[in-house]
């Protein structure tokens, strides 16, 4: 067999007059080897004496000239390594990428994203390393390397990927039930039954669910220190259950229990079998804010100061329909950022708008994050 056919283009670098290839050839498994070929037009050269240093202040930038026209130069390399080095050597800055091969477009990546290109460029290898990224993914990947203190604002939106319905999109808890039924003290104190009824039905939907990808990936951001703080409407849990550790619950948790009258906590259990409290015998429920109900003060707090700090606010998954924590964006001189499934004139005020989905949202900008 032509061994020939078995090489393939890594990655394609495209210059003024002519262009670069890395190959490479799968010798078995994971191995592959590498060489470099760069055609008959031009080659780069840096000089190599120091007259060609061009002092810039405080940058000493090598000038690289056009040598003569080179024949065919090939370079072998052993593995990935090898590679770097072939790609290393090119001002990248003055190249584009004309192809990334699929299975090594994370680890060009990589290479590139070090090396200090003009947005413009760097956009443009992001492209070919990840032809799904859009501007606006690139524009929030930018904003989260960019931002010294991040804030996320979640909704239920952010919990839907995950098997739990939001409450005001046409598959949502309230679009056949009427919340003052169900999720204020008076449907509490006056209509228990259906209240407990609610949140049993909430709690027997929530056992099945778990945080998906997007949970993850923010936790996973925390650690990078690319996200300082998580203030969510949701009582799932799930932000702490994806290792997020600084989250701010705003509207309380479902998964935590106490009785209404003397507010001595309770367990699912006792919830779930309808007891009343062991200690005066009043009505137990989940520790979720009630319509009505004042939030969590230190929770709040929290979250207020967070978002007065932060450069950049994220907001996910939800509608900004209930107050206050629909004014919580508004409280930043930060950039924001809004990723919903729906987008309209409501949402102007931010900087930038992402209609879709959290968790493919999420994960599309992290495949750029080092
Ligand atoms: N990805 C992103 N956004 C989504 C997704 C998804 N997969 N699925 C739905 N959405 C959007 C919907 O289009 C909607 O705009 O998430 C938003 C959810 O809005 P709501 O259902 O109003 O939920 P939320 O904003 O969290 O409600 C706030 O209202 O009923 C109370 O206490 C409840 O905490 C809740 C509060």
């Amino acid at each position: 067999m032509d061994i020939q056919e078995s090489w393939q283009p890594i990655l394609i670098l495209g210059g003024e007059g002519g262009s670069v290839t890395i190959l490479g050839k799968n010798i078995g498994n994971t191995e592959w080897v590498f060489k470099k070929r760069t055609n008959e037009v031009f080659s780069f050269k840096e000089m190599d004496n120091d007259q060609n240093i061009e002092d810039r202040g405080t940058r000493q930038i090598k000038k690289v000239i056009k040598v003569k026209p080179s024949i065919k130069q090939t370079m072998e390399g052993t593995n990935w390594e090898d590679a770097i080095t072939m790609i290393e050597e090119f001002p990248l800055e003055q190249l584009s990428p004309k192809n990334v091969h699929p299975f090594f477009n994370k680890r060009i990546w990589d290479i590139v994203s070090k090396r200090s290109l003009s947005k413009y460029k760097l956009k443009r290898w992001a492209k070919a390393c990840f032809p799904t990224i859009t501007d606006e993914i690139f524009e929030l990947y930018e904003a989260l390397y960019a931002s010294i203190h991040t804030v996320v604002l979640t909704g239920a939106g952010m919990s839907v990927e995950s098997g739990i319905p939001d409450f005001r999109s046409k598959s949502g808890w309230w679009k056949n039930i009427d919340p003052l039924t169900v999720a204020t003290v008076e449907a509490l104190e006056e209509n228990y039954d259906l209240f407990h009824e609610f949140y049993t039905v909430r709690l027997k939907t929530l056992g099945g669910c778990k945080p998906h990808e997007g949970h993850h990936i923010l936790g996973k951001w925390e650690k990078k220190g690319l996200v300082h703080e998580i203030a969510t409407q949701n009582v799932d849990g799930f932000h702490t259950m994806a290792s997020s550790s600084q989250v701010d619950q705003l509207h309380g948790s479902i998964r935590t229990f106490r009785c209404h009258q003397c507010g001595s906590e309770a367990s699912l259990d006792q919830f779930i079998n309808k007891e009343s409290c062991s200690l005066c015998n009043g009505k137990l429920r989940p520790n979720v804010v009630l319509f009505g109900e004042m939030l969590p003060e230190q929770a709040w707090n929290n979250a207020l100061n967070h978002m007065q700090r932060a450069n950049l606010v994220i907001v996910i998954g939800t509608s900004l329909k209930v107050y206050p924590v629909s004014q919580l964006p508004q409280m930043t001189n930060g950039k924001t950022i809004y990723i919903n499934k729906e987008v309209n004139d409501l949402h102007s005020f931010f900087d930038l708008t992402i209609e879709g989905s959290a968790k493919e949202t999420l994960s599309s900008v992290d495949q750029l994050i080092r």
